[in-house]
C-alpha cells in the first residue's frame, strides 16, 4: 500500500566502512579518523565506522578499533560497526561499540563469495552471536545483500528474500536495510519487492542501501519514499561496494540524496558545510584512480 511521503529522512552514512573497504590503496587511520569527525560534525544521525570482519579478506578496515577509539563521538550520533560472526562481534564488543550490523545474502552464490558460507551456515553464525548482542543489549541492524540482482545468479525473486526477512526479524534484529549490492535494481523492480515486504512487516523497521552503478540510486529512492520508507544508506562522495561483489559501484553519495531530498522539502537535518568537507577531503584522499574495486574471488 502507498503512503505519503515521509517528513523527514534518517540518513545511515556507511562510506567509512562500505566506502573504504574496496579501496586499493589503504587510507591512513589519521586519515579515517578525521572523516569520521567530519561527519559527526555534519550531523549525521548514524555512522558505520568500520567492519570487524577477517582482516585477510578486507586488510583495508583492519585498524577499526583503533579508529573507534580516537574519532569524537558525538551524543546523539549513533556508531556501529559491521561483523560477520562472533569473533567480529568479540571484537566491535572490546572497542565498546553498542551499535553492530550483520549481514546475510538472499542469492546462495554471493553468500558463498562474500562469507564463505551459505546462507543457512551465516544464520548459525548469527545464532550463536545472538546470546551475546542480547546480553550486552546491543543496537543490532541487519543487511541482506542481493535483494534484487546478484552478480553471480542475476535477478532474485522476493520469495528468495522474504524468508531471509523473516529469519533476521525471528533472531530480535532491530532494522532491516535492504540492498542492492551493485547497483542494478530498476524502479519497477524495487516495487514489486515493496509490496511484498510492506504486505507483512512495518515500514518503520525498513532502510534501503542502494549502491549507484547505472545511476539508478536516487530513481529508487523516490519508490522507498513513495512507500513511506525513511531510513536511506548512503556514502559521502558517492564512494565505496562490495570488493566480494563484481561490478559494484559506490553508495549512493550522501549529498546527493540531501540534495535531492532538500528539492522535496523533506527534513535530513544535516550540517551541509560540514558534509562538503567530509567529500572534498575524502575525494582528494581517494583519487579515482587508486579507488578502483579490488575484485579478490
Ligand atoms: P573464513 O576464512 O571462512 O573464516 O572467513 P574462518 O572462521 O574459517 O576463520 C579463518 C581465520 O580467520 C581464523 O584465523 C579466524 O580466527 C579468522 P586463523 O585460525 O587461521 O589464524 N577470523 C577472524 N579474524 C578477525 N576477525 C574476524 C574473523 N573471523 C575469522 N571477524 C569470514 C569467514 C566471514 C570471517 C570472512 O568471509 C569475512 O570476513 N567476510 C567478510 C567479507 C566482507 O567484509 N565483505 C564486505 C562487507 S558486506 C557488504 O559490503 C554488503 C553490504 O554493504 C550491503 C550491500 O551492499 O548489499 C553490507
Ligand atoms: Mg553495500
Amino acid at each position: 500500500m502507498k503512503k505519503k511521503l515521509p517528513e523527514s529522512v534518517r540518513i545511515v552514512e556507511v562510506g567509512p566502512r562500505d566506502g573504504l573497504q574496496s579501496i586499493q590503496t589503504i587510507i591512513s587511520t589519521q586519515d579515517k579518523i578525521h572523516f569520521i569527525d567530519l561527519l559527526s560534525k555534519a550531523k549525521l544521525p548514524e555512522i558505520e565506522v568500520t567492519s570487524f570482519v577477517s582482516p585477510q579478506w578486507v586488510p583495508q578496515l583492519k585498524d577499526g578499533a583503533e579508529v573507534f577509539s580516537k574519532i569524537n563521538k558525538r551524543k546523539q550520533t549513533i556508531y556501529t560497526a559491521l561483523v560477520p560472526n562472533r569473533k567480529g562481534l568479540e571484537r566491535a564488543m572490546a572497542s565498546g561499540f553498542q551499535s553492530i550490523a550483520v549481514f546475510v545474502a538472499a542469492s546462495e552464490t554471493f553468500s558463498k563469495k562474500n562469507t564463505n558460507s551459505s546462507i543457512r551456515e551465516s544464520f548459525d553464525r548469527l545464532v550463536e552471536m545472538q546470546p551475546l548482542w542480547f546480553e550486552a543489549d546491543l543496537r543490532v541492524r541487519g543487511y541482506i545483500s542481493t535483494c534484487w540482482h546478484c552478480p553471480y545468479e542475476g535477478y532474485i525473486e522476493p520469495s528468495k528474500v522474504i524468508p531471509v526477512i523473516k529469519n533476521l526479524f525471528d533472531l530480535g534484529i532491530d532494522e532491516i536495510s535492504l540492498g542492492d549490492t551493485i547497483g542494478k535494481a530498476e524502479p519497477d523492480e524495487v516495487r514489486v519487492l515493496l509490496d511484498e515486504v510492506l504486505k507483512r512487516w512495518s515500514v518503520s523497521d525498513f532502510a534501503l542501501h542502494f549502491h549507484d552503478t547505472y545511476n539508478k540510486a536516487l530513481k529508487n529512492v523516490d519508490v522507498g519514499l513513495e512507500y513511506g520508507i525513511n531510513i536511506y544508506d548512503t556514502s559521502a562522495g558517492g564512494v565505496g561496494g562490495c570488493p566480494f561483489a563484481p561490478g559494484a559501484g559506490g553508495n549512493l553519495a550522501t549529498e546527493k540524496l540531501v540534495y535531492f531530498l532538500e528539492e522535496k522539502n523533506i527534513l535530513t537535518n544535516l550540517d551541509t558545510n560540514y558534509l562538503s568537507q567530509a567529500v572534498d577531503f575524502i575525494q582528494k584522499v581517494i583519487t579515482r584512480e587508486n579507488g578502483k574495486i579490488s575484485i579478490q574471488n
